[in-house]
């Protein structure tokens, strides 16, 4: 019996990741200040995007990003069911309709067969956008998905929360990192401690967009510009008397459009930069315990592996934010590994049945695929800090639980 908990996923933090924050604190900048742009800069070139914007959560990001393409009422945008509510919820913020499609069941994702089958039931001009998950740490195929957007003149937001640091490769051979802003117009990250990079609480969203980017700096702090080049007016705050911006250099700054508080602090950013240059070692002691996994349970029949087919180069596309097994008895495995601390999880309740959605009219039926999925699924501990010891204890637990010790 292992006496502490292992949780399906945890934070990696050093006494590198302590001091950078520290070092920020006795500093003169909590926020607003240098690291926020040093860490959007680090993770661009990171990831490959020309541009990166740091915010307070992926759902702010995934909010500005709705914002940023013009959701507006009544708009009908497609995503996933198998997700974190947040990527189907931006929608709704700005008032646009959820348009769930169903998964494709041999890698969770978003099925693009599905998706256009979608498209072409309805005029041209029904839909304005598409937002596919890299579910897992798997990435979405975005060449197949940009050609069939373009076709139909939608946009597209690429939920990379689960995927930085994985690839696929596109038709030229090419390695395109998710989020790298080459297919999608916006891609957005989550610094949530789960995730492969901590911050706390903290979000990117990444693009080569320079208008798109523009407008996500200023929607991210109010819709605020003290850009000198950039300012619309004078401000007439009584009859006939004007300031002007050239009268307080420093100061003056101009509020353009309705925007929020979504920064992120200079001591997450701190926290983000030194996460950032774990970020290889940690994907790469994801992929040990993704291969230990597949070789522990490739012959057990009641466990299915998230495509355990994968070899050479597929297997090392995949960023591994979740090693999630299918089995028959999932509740009984998810309750017997609790009784011996082994803390699995389920990702996720399709998002179409969240009360919320089902009082939309969505309901059980709806997405056959991804209902189907959900009744077997159970994400078993994936982390860096994952001792060789520990993994063997939930591989012998499981492997005992299925009557195979
Ligand atoms: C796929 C996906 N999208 C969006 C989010 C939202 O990110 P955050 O928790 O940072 O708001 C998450 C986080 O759990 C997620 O997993």
């Amino acid at each position: 019996m292992n006496n502490s908990i292992i949780p399906y996923g945890k934070q990696n933090i050093t006494k590198e990741d302590i001091d950078a924050v520290v070092e920020v604190l006795k500093s003169d900048y909590l926020t607003q200040g240098p690291k926020i742009k040093e860490f959007e800069d680090h993770f661009a070139q990171y990831i490959g995007s020309k541009y990166a914007v740091a915010v307070s959560n992926g759902t702010a990001a995934l909010h500005l990003c709705t914002l940023a393409l013009g959701v507006t009422e009544g708009d009908k945008v497609i995503t996933s069911p198998i997700t974190f509510s947040a990527s189907a919820n931006c929608i709704r913020y700005c008032g646009g309709e959820v348009i769930f499609s169903d998964i494709d069941p041999s890698n969770f994702l978003l099925d693009i067969n599905k998706v256009r089958a979608l498209l072409e039931s309805s005029p041209k001009g029904t839909y304005s956008g598409i937002i596919p998950v890299d579910f897992a740490g798997k990435a979405v195929n975005m060449e197949a998905f940009r050609k069939l957007a373009d076709e139909f003149s939608l946009w597209i937001i690429e939920d990379a929360c689960h995927a930085p640091g994985s690839f696929f490769t596109d038709s030229n051979g090419i390695r395109q990192n998710c989020g790298n802003g080459s297919f999608a117009e916006l891609s957005i990250f989550s610094f949530h401690p789960v995730k492969h990079i901590a911050s706390g609480e903290g979000g990117m969203i990444t693009t080569n967009n320079e208008l798109l980017y523009e407008k996500l700096l200023k929607l991210r702090t109010h819709g605020i510009t003290k850009d000198p080049n950039n300012y619309q007016n004078s401000i007439e705050f009584a009859a006939g008397t004007q300031t002007h911006h050239n009268e307080y250099p420093g100061w003056y700054m101009e509020m353009q459009e309705l925007g929020f508080n979504y920064r992120m602090t200079d001591f997450q950013a701190a926290l983000g930069i030194t996460q950032l240059k774990k970020a290889n070692d940690g994907l790469q002691r994801r992929k040990e315990i993704a291969l230990k996994y597949n070789q522990a349970f490739k012959n057990i029949s009641q466990i299915v592996l998230p495509q355990p087919e994968l070899i050479g180069e597929e297997f090392f596309s995949h960023a591994y934010h979740l090693f999630i097994i299918q089995v028959e008895n999932r509740l009984e495995m998810y309750n017997e590994l609790r009784k011996k601390n082994i803390f699995a999880q389920i990702h996720y309740i399709p998002v179409h049945l969240m009360p919320y959605y089902q009082n939309l009219g969505w309901k059980a039926g709806d997405m056959p695929l991804a209902e189907a999925y959900y009744k077997k699924c159970l994400s078993i501990p994936m982390y860096p800090t994952l001792s060789d010891a520990e993994q063997d204890y939930v591989i012998e637990t499981i492997l005992s639980l299925l009557g195979k010790a």
